[in-house]
């Protein structure tokens, strides 16, 4: 089992690894032109383009129920508040669910470097754990209350999704240290604490009070997770600087 410590070894990305070969490189800049004429303003306005052509990233939909809350009043600002706290809602539940697969993730990894890794808990991962799964049950219970359909994918489901991919490639890379991990849970647990006060405020501007009370206490618990996220990472490094002075 490697070190928890990056290691320091033969690394050849960098361009003072063959000062010789640097000279030719830089030489070669002046003599190899690009084949192609134009910069960087032409992709941004073939993007711009796309972007004036292109259909919305999904859409959300309006409750089964026909009494849904979700649904809104009749007048326009009421509907187009509760087509945001609809889309809120479907991104926080496909986050929780995807942060309680990233936390199954660590666990491999922490079994993997148990024995290094004294500062931290695994019956405490395991606790977290099970509170993102909790969160999810809890706004799946809300988007019930709420009239709405907690399988649907919503707009903003859609991108947490795509923004999580990267997390969920460093935890399963084999290659990567429990430390290393834990900073893409790090970056997960601090979306987390800013999701919950996005949803909070949307509860309550909607006349919700039950669900922003509810939410408080999962935003509450995503403190504590970011605290000992937060310490855990404080403590490994600080071993990892003593392994290597
Ligand atoms: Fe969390």
């Amino acid at each position: 089992m490697e070190m928890q410590t990056s290691e320091i070894g033969i690394n050849r990305t960098g361009l003072q690894a063959s000062p010789q070969n640097a000279q030719e490189l830089l030489s070669a800049t002046k003599t190899v032109l690009p084949s192609t004429p134009g910069d960087a303003s032409g992709i941004g306005k073939v993007r711009a383009e796309y972007i004036a052509e292109s259909d919305p990233l999904g859409s959300v939909p309006p409750p089964a129920a026909a009494t849904g809350v979700l649904k809104g009043g009749v007048n326009i600002e009421a509907q187009n508040q509760s087509q945001l706290f609809a889309d809120k809602l479907g991104e926080r539940l496909a986050f929780e669910r995807t942060g309680t697969r990233l936390y199954e993730a660590l666990i491999v990894k922490f079994r993997a470097y148990e024995s290094e890794l004294s500062n931290v808990s695994l019956a405490r991962i395991e606790e977290i754990r099970d509170e993102e799964a909790e969160h999810f049950s809890v706004l799946r219970a809300a988007i019930e209350s709420l009239g709405g359909d907690p399988t649907v994918q919503t707009p903003a489901a859609d991108i947490t999704a795509v923004e999580s991919q990267g997390l969920m490639q460093v935890l399963t890379d084999p290659r990567t240290t429990f430390t290393q991990s834990l900073h893409a849970i790090l970056v997960a647990e601090l979306t987390d604490v800013d999701g919950w006060d996005t949803l909070i405020r949307l509860a309550r501007a909607a006349g919700h009070e039950h669900l922003a009370v509810e939410f408080e206490s999962a935003q509450e618990a995503e403190e504590t997770h970011l605290d000992s996220v937060r310490q855990w990472l404080i403590d490994l490094m600080e071993g990892e600087t003593t392994v290597l002075s």
